[in-house]
């Protein structure tokens, strides 16, 4: 009789650890990891922009799709251009989105994520402007993003020293400084500018290319250096993009269906 209790109690334990056991890793699934906190600059439309408070735009469907099939849960923040560089090398936050275009100076400091879209600078000019090409901008008076590559081109061809280059905290503001007369010319990534005169007209905008001048850039996310998000975060996205989902948010944005050569190219 006392055997059996024993065997009973045994039981019973073992039942109760095999339940246990269940439960964690129910739990250490989905909804145990931590939800992972993304920063981004959301003045930067269709990427990131607000719209009714909320933070939308083809990157944040982009890192949700991303993150879903990583199995990760993220809830995006605005925090501004400056601050969201300032947050991942701090590690206060664990990703960035906003259209960050990959290169050499900021891999020193920073992580990216494959390429995810391809993008190059372009000028903005009121129509009739007599800048017709990136030289024509020498002596002109050119707006951008404070520490963006659009910065930096436009260095190149004035000069660092330059008084002629206004650099605003965020691109809009870059915008309405060319709307009120202030600069001549605008210079931001291509998708940004020719969405702003599609959805304008009224400002007599115009769109110039020069590919000679601004250099095919990428987007990548961007991770504190040594992230081990990566590699989980690399796969979601190459993963997205064999799935058409990818494919699929693009068209929601852009109408289109994506030219994936470059993108596949370069993973
Ligand atoms: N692609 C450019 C860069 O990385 C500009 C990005 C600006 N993004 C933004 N959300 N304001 O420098």
């Amino acid at each position: 009789m006392k055997k059996l209790k024993l065997v009973s109690t045994v039981l019973m334990v073992a039942f109760l650890l095999v339940l246990s056991a269940c439960g964690t890793s129910k739990t250490s699934g989905e909804g145990g990891k931590k939800t992972l906190k993304v920063v981004t600059d959301a003045a930067y439309a269709p990427f990131e922009y607000q719209d009714k408070g909320e933070v939308v735009g083809f990157d944040i469907d982009f890192i949700n799709a991303v993150a879903k099939e990583a199995g990760y849960k993220i809830n995006v923040k605005h925090v501004g251009w400056d601050p969201l560089f300032v947050e991942i090398k701090g590690k206060t936050a664990d990703a960035a989105i906003s259209a960050i275009t990959i290169n050499d100076k900021r891999k020193q400091t920073y992580d990216f994520s494959v390429p995810y879209f391809l993008s190059t600078n372009k000028i903005m000019v009121p129509k009739g402007s007599s800048i017709k090409s990136a030289a024509d901008l020498k002596d002109k008076r050119v707006a951008v993003q404070n520490g963006t590559t659009g910065q930096e081109a436009v260095e190149k061809l004035l000069g660092v020293e330059t008084k002629n280059l206004k650099k605003f905290k965020d691109n809009n503001l870059a915008i309405m400084e060319l709307k009120g007369g202030g600069a001549d010319a605008v210079v931001a990534d291509n998708t940004v500018i020719e969405e702003y005169v599609k959805n304008n007209p009224n400002d007599n905008f115009v769109i110039i290319e020069d590919a000679a001048a601004f250099e095919k850039e990428f987007y990548g996310l961007l991770f504190p250096k040594g992230s081990k998000l990566k590699a989980d975060f690399d796969k979601g996205i190459k993963g997205i993009i064999e799935n058409g989902e990818y494919a699929k948010i693009y068209k929601k944005w852009f109408k289109v269906d994506p030219d994936l050569t470059d993108i596949k190219a370069q993973q």
